[in-house]
């Protein structure tokens, strides 16, 4: 892609997270507030409940955790509370702004900075953890965030990334129900074999990738199509042994060693 076409593609990416907030349609308090922040959090550790079973969010005291595209810092607050000196970066002016407010709601401290992960305005080997959930796949060119993530790493440090499946199981059901995914209207939506995603991190050493995200009943969606789904398909796939269906989680969960 030429620099004038990425500038402007990467231009979209920001107008359009600073016009969409991850998440917004669940939350029952005003913008801003303890309790939107507290409904966020909720949401999240619902939807993603495998997300603490993967991720230590306590074990990173005194070490130096940044998150790209950390959104309203969500998760990254969850590493501030267990003693990590966090750094939290987005290409979106909304989304650090909310992220700001949540950390001084909570009486947290973060480096809360509007920047492209593609181009991380920070030294070699800074961080003892990367942490890019959900956001690879928004980026106008992954590789060049995966290049920075690596760049910025310690070496020894670790990398933790998550994109879509482009063989997950939300894929097929809603090419079926014809129910669009979350967020597809945003410029950039990429999917992911595991192949190719492991392909996208060779760089790293000991690199795992676990499918993950199984369906839990919906918040989001009413009517007919809700019902069948939290009746119906949210019991019957659950009834399947999680290995047989692991292939098929909807996140792909990435960890790799610098
Ligand atoms: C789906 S949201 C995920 C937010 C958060 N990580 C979470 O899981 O809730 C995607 C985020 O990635 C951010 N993003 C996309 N491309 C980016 C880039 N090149 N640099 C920094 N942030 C980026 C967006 O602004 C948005 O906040």
């Amino acid at each position: 892609m030429k620099s004038e076409e990425k500038r402007k593609l990467l231009n979209e990416i920001k107008e359009y997270w600073n016009q969409h907030i991850h998440d917004l349609e669940i939350v029952q308090h005003p913008i801003g507030s303890k309790g939107f922040f507290e409904d966020l959090d909720e949401y999240r550790f619902d939807k993603l409940r495998y997300l603490p079973t993967v991720v230590d969010f306590k074990g990173y005291k005194g070490k130096k955790v940044l998150e790209i595209g950390c959104g309203a810092g969500i998760d990254l607050i969850r590493f501030a509370r267990g003693g990590a000196e966090v750094t939290g970066v987005d290409l979106s002016e909304t989304a650090i702004d909310l992220a700001k407010k949540n950390f001084q709601i909570n009486g947290l401290k973060a480096d809360l900075r509007v920047m492209n992960g593609e181009a991380l305005e920070f030294k070699d080997k800074s961080f003892d953890l990367v942490y890019v959930h959900g956001v690879l796949q928004y980026t106008a060119d992954s590789r060049k965030m995966v290049e920075e993530s690596y760049r910025v790493l310690k070496e020894g440090g670790e990398f933790m990334g998550m994109v879509y499946n482009a063989k997950g199981w939300l894929m097929v059901l809603s090419k079926l129900m014809k129910v669009g995914l979350e967020h597809e209207d945003a410029p950039v939506l990429d999917l992911y074999t595991i192949k190719e995603f492991k392909e996208l991190l060779s760089e790293f050493k000991e690199v795992k990738l676990v499918p993950e995200r199984f369906p839990v009943k919906t918040r989001l969606h009413k009517g007919l199509k809700a019902f069948f789904y939290n009746t119906l398909f949210v019991n019957i796939f659950n009834l399947i042994p999680r290995s047989l269906v692991r292939p098929w989680g909807w996140h792909i969960m990435a960890f790799g060693i610098k």
